[in-house]
C-alpha cells in the first residue's frame, strides 16, 4: 500500500550546500529506482522531508535516513497510508526557503511561537505540515 512519512532533522553546521546537493542527486537516482517520490525543504540548517511510495520501500529508506550521520535530531511527525501521491512528478523536489518565504508561510498563523524554529512549528501541526509541502509544491 502507498505510504507517506514526514520528518524533520537538523543538518550539522559543517554540511555545505554542495554536500546537500550531492545527497539530493544520489537520492533522486535511488528514489526513481525504488518508486519513491517526495520533497525536501531546507532552511537555515533545518530539514523537512516528505517521502511517499510503497510502505516497505519507505520504511527501508527511512531506516537508512534515520541512521545517516549527515543530519541529526531526526524526528517523524507523521506517517501513514495515502490513496495517492502528492509528488508523483518528483523523485525528490527541493526548495531552499528564504526568509521571505518563511514569513509568508506564517502569515495568519496565530499560534506562532517566536521561541520555536519555523520548521519546528510547522511539524508540530500535522495538517499544517502536509499543507506546507503542498503549498511549496504548488510554488515550484
Ligand atoms: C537529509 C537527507 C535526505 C535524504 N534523502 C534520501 C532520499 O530521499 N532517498 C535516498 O535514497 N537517500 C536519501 N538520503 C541518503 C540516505 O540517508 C542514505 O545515505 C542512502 O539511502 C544510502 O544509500 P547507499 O547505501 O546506496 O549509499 C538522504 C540523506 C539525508 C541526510
Amino acid at each position: 500500500m502507498l505510504y507517506e512519512l514526514l520528518y524533520t532533522s537538523i543538518a550539522p553546521a559543517g554540511l555545505s550546500e554542495t554536500e546537500l546537493f550531492q545527497i539530493l542527486e544520489k537520492a533522486r537516482a535511488k528514489n526513481q529506482a525504488a518508486g519513491i517520490t517526495g520533497m525536501l525543504v531546507y532552511h537555515n540548517r533545518e530539514i523537512m522531508q516528505i517521502l511517499e511510495g510503497e510502505e516497505m520501500a519507505i520504511k527501508a529508506l527511512f531506516d537508512a535516513v534515520f541512521k545517516d550521520e549527515r543530519h541529526t535530531s531526526v524526528e517523524v511527525f507523521y506517517q501513514g497510508y495515502i490513496d495517492q501521491r502528492a509528488f508523483s512528478d518528483w523523485s525528490m523536489a527541493f526548495k531552499m526557503l528564504d526568509e521571505d518565504t518563511v514569513k509568508e508561510l506564517f502569515v495568519g498563523y496565530e499560534d506562532f511561537d517566536p521561541g520555536k524554529t519555523p520548521l519546528n512549528v510547522i511539524a508540530s501541526s500535522l495538517n499544517r505540515g502536509k499543507k506546507t509541502f503542498l503549498d511549496l509544491r504548488n510554488s515550484l
